[in-house]
């Protein structure tokens, strides 16, 4: 199999501002097949290697906020801007609480009708000799709660704490929630920041091997995607013979630049979203509406 790596040589997680702009600006090529649940069933019932990219969008319905929109705000921070090494450097407390409430909302989130049809999707391949995999930007753990089995997670975990010792590099599940006794009843997104006592580095979750503070197991806003995650990632995009890409606004890099590259091999990407994007323009596919619907339908599981 060959794989062109030089198209995924940017490894830092980014947005890509030119495609936002170009997203409110560029129209829309119209070359796809829209809405065609029978040509895309033909073709998903036979592919051998299938690869689902997936990202908020999908989760948006078990009621966890998207990135974009009204939605990506906490109290009154855009939750973009509290994803990054700069943030946590200059205010642990914050993006501790702010990820504090992001793991409460996602533990007690379930997988919705789109989750559970890849997983069953998965199942069904399975026994044909056939395998779907998932490579997801979410960080929720809802495909592996829904019993997908084969979920490659881009950005990390909430589930997941790191050490921020450098010589530690200690990496661990923890489902506390609250995850430290300091964010008791202060779940509320709707409170003032100002209003809330501030909370001491000392009371901040530690690493249970060294005891040095502890940070959110997620890739943030300018920093490396681990290299063997991304790999795995490459290795499935590039052999895929058939690809799907559900709920992602494909801003976020390098996740955005998969499925262009599957489609310019000539394989055919087919989208579902509430939404159009120009960066799919050569998809062969488009699904409009609530994946929670489209998605079973498309799959041939409702
Ligand atoms: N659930 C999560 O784990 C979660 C939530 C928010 C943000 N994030 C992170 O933030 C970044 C956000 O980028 P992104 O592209 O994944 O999300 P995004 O917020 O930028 O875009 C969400 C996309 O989903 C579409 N969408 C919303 N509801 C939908 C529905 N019910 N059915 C179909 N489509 C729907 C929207 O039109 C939009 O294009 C990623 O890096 C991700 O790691 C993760
Ligand atoms: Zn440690």
């Amino acid at each position: 199999m060959f794989i062109c790596k030089t198209k995924f040589l940017k490894y830092t997680l980014h947005l890509q501002l030119s495609q936002i702009f170009k997203m409110s600006s560029r129209k829309l090529s119209g070359k796809r097949n829209y809405e065609d649940y029978e040509g895309f069933k033909r073709l998903v019932d036979t592919a051998k290697n299938i690869v689902v990219l997936t990202g908020a969008g999908i989760s948006a319905e078990s009621g966890i906020p998207v990135f974009r929109g009204a939605g990506g705000l906490w109290r009154k921070y855009k939750s973009e801007n509290l994803a990054s090494p700069d943030a946590f450097a200059s205010n642990p407390a914050l993006v501790w609480e702010f990820y504090n409430y992001r793991r409460h909302i996602a533990f007690n989130a379930s997988p919705n009708k789109a989750h559970i049809s890849l997983a069953d999707y998965e199942k069904k391949c399975k026994k044909e000799n056939r395998n779907l995999s998932i490579v997801t930007q979410n960080v929720d753990g809802l495909h592996l709660r829904a019993g997908s089995e084969k979920v490659v997670e881009l950005h990390g975990a909430l589930r997941k704490v790191s050490c921020t010792n450098g010589t530690c590099e200690n990496v661990e599940e923890n489902y506390d929630d609250p995850i430290v006794p300091a964010f008791a009843n202060r779940g509320d997104a709707s409170l003032d920041q100002a209003d809330l006592p501030v909370i001491d580095r000392k009371d901040l979750p530690k690493c249970k091997k060294c005891g040095s503070l502890a940070r959110p197991y997620i890739v943030w806003f300018g920093e490396m995607l681990d290299p063997d995650v991304l790999e795995e990632a490459q290795l499935l995009v590039g052999g895929c013979d058939l690809c799907l890409v559900i709920g992602t606004s494909s801003v976020v890099y390098p996740a955005a630049m998969f499925a262009p590259s599957v489609a310019q091999r000539g394989v055919p990407v087919a989208e579902f979203n509430l939404e159009e994007h120009p960066a799919d323009s050569d998809f062969a596919f488009h699904f409009p509406g609530l994946c929670a619907t489209t998605l079973p339908k498309a799959l041939g599981l409702q």
